[in-house]
């Protein structure tokens, strides 16, 4: 059986955050759309160079585009697997599309977590951040130095965590992407993240926990 985590919540709710947690704990392979959406557009890819603007705007990525680099994520998937979705799925489709590609596997098990976030909270935690310019984890500026999970000492601000970029964000978020909770319904764990990050870890690590069987 493999095991996926969806960890949901509006830009700066922290799952960047929680998912260094996760890994540290689990081993889990961390997969996060916007990271890989990033390096598309680094690597002035095709798909990177289609996108550019849209992700500098904070826009979404077309459904086509994100579903066929996290379709053959999911695929890959074997036994024993642990795979964390950060970011994704954004817009019905992209869930329905999950829903279906799960479903291929046969043997998996899905777990979805929504991190609230008092909305005032976000514009000023997305803007106060920076993140690893090697493996993207973020932090709160002036917080560390070097990244503490890969050593790298270039920490960069991200083009789209302007205020304003930022508040536009939350604007896709609350009309696109709060539709998925919808879709998910009674499938969807709640968990608070307006809390110290230690103890928001605490809440998801007990359903994970719960939900997948491990021994905490
Ligand atoms: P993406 O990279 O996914 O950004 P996001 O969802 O907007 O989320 P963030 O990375 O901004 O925040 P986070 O929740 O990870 O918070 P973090 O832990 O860093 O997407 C970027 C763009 O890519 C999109 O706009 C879109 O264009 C495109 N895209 C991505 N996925 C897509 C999809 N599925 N479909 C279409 N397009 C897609 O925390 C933020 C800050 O707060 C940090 O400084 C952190 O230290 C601090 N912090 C965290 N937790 C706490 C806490 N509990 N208390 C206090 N501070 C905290």
């Amino acid at each position: 059986m493999a095991n996926i985590v969806i960890l949901i919540g509006a830009p700066g709710s922290g799952k960047g955050t929680q998912a260094k947690y996760l890994v540290d704990k689990y081993g889990c392979r961390h997969v996060a759309a916007g990271n890989l959406l990033r390096e598309e557009v680094k690597s002035e890819s095709e798909i990177g160079l289609r996108i550019k603007d849209i992700m500098s705007s904070g826009q979404l990525v077309s459904d086509d585009i994100v579903n066929s680099l996290m379709g053959k994520v999911i695929l890959s998937l074997r036994d024993n697997d642990f795979l964390l979705l950060d970011g994704y799925p954004r817009s019905v489709e992209q869930a329905k599309f999950v829903d279906d590609t799960v479903f291929r596997l046969k043997n998996c098990s899905v777990c979805v977590i929504q991190i609230n976030v008092n909305a005032d909270s976000v514009v000023e935690r997305a803007s106060g951040r920076v993140i690893c310019e090697q493996c993207k984890a973020p932090y709160k500026a002036g917080d560390v130095e070097r990244c503490t999970v890969c050593g790298c000492s270039s920490l960069i601000r991200r083009k789209d965590d302007e205020p304003g970029v930022v508040r536009e964000r939350i604007k896709i978020y609350n009309t696109i992407s709060s539709k998925v909770i919808d879709y998910y319904g009674s499938r969807v764990f709640n968990v608070s993240g307006d809390d110290l990050p230690d103890n928001v870890f605490q809440a998801i690590d007990k359903i994970v926990a719960c939900e997948f069987g491990f021994l905490n």
